[in-house]
């Protein structure tokens, strides 16, 4: 068997970073945390729970999606692809995709978790022996540039971007995403992107505040880690998860609120506060097919055909790049 798991490229954000992201979201008057710094190995393994859950209908469904339709996404991605996985995590859903593809020349996973990402390409190389695995440990809101590809330069380039982790970003940094994507991944690169459709509130508030409180320990987990890791004393019984519908911006948002006064340090740095006060750690933004579709018009993708469970919670879109060949 030849060995075709690459060398990691590792870009991964610093402790500084870390703590400049960190002091500068509390320093705010409306308090609040980046999601990517969810992601440490604790961070990781939670999710993967998350996505087990009975209450967590996303992971699920979009697995269903991408089984049921592997054979029609793979016809519209065509032979030869290399994939480019944004947030790759765990790698289940790729392997969905992998299995349907005819001929993938090479996987390129990318994500923020260090050694979760480790193990996931590790483990996928042996399931997969004859492709070549380049991951890459990177903030994906940052410049980084793919490995070159061995012996010719490939035509078609997929960039893969499941678990409607583009929720995360307002419509706005979305499409600056898509753009940033689309120049990465070269001209005549495709897209395939999970988004979570707009639904009803009560199925969405139990999926993000579980009934066996998963998803608060994800949630809590990033105060633990500054406690850790930037010597931050956040007395975790002392905040609580709160999920809830943003219905003006839809999205869900996650909080954790502060159950009394309190202040908190983070190395030389005092925080206070006041009862019931929050931080805002998540957004996850839903969105309508037709809403999805403008906003990858607007980052210079034409939409190519999109699929869906027949519950319509979830959508999985293939995209192409639409701008003039130069
Ligand atoms: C919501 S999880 C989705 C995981 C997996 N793709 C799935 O569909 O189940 C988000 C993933 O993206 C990664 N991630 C989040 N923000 C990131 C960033 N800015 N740069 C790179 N990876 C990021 C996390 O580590 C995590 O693996």
């Amino acid at each position: 068997m030849t060995n075709t798991l690459q060398k990691l490229q590792d870009l991964e954000p610093s402790r500084e970073e870390f703590q400049a992201a960190v002091l500068a979201g509390l320093r705010q008057a409306e308090k609040s945390l980046p999601c990517k710094f969810f992601y440490d190995a604790e961070g990781s393994r939670l999710f993967d729970r998350i996505c087990e859950l009975p209450e967590y209908y996303p992971t699920r469904t979009e697995c269903r999606i991408l089984r049921e339709y592997a054979g029609g996404i793979a016809a519209g991605i065509g032979p030869g692809a290399r994939l480019v996985e944004f947030g790759s995590g765990a790698g289940v859903k790729i392997r969905l995709l992998l299995s349907a593809l005819k001929k993938p020349t090479a996987y390129v996973p990318v994500d923020i978790s260090r050694l979760h990402l480790l193990a996931a390409a590790s483990s996928l190389a042996k399931d997969f022996p004859h492709l070549a695995i380049a991951p890459i440990c990177a903030d994906y809101t940052l410049p980084f540039e793919l490995p070159p590809h061995a012996g010719t330069q490939p035509d078609n380039t997929v960039g893969f971007f499941p678990g409607s982790t583009i929720g995360n970003f307002t419509p706005q940094e979305a499409r600056a995403f898509l753009e940033s994507a689309r120049r990465l991944l070269g001209p005549g690169s495709s897209m395939v992107v999970g988004v979570d459709l707009r639904k009803d509130e009560a199925v969405l508030q139990r999926a993000y505040d579980d009934a066996a409180g998963v998803t608060a320990a994800f949630n809590l987990n990033l105060l633990r880690r500054i406690n850790r890791e930037l010597m931050g004393t956040f007395k975790l019984d002392q905040f609580v998860h709160r999920a809830r519908w943003n219905d003006a911006l839809g999205r869900m948002e996650m909080h954790l609120v502060s159950r009394c006064a309190q202040t908190v340090e983070i190395g030389r740095e005092r925080f206070a506060f006041r009862k019931d006060e929050a931080i805002h750690t998540e957004n996850s933004h839903k969105y309508t097919i037709a809403q999805f579709q403008d906003l990858a018009r607007e980052a210079g993708y034409a939409p190519q055909n999109v699929w869906t469970d027949p519950d319509n919670l979830f959508s999985v879109h293939l995209v192409k790049d639409a701008t003039p060949a130069a």
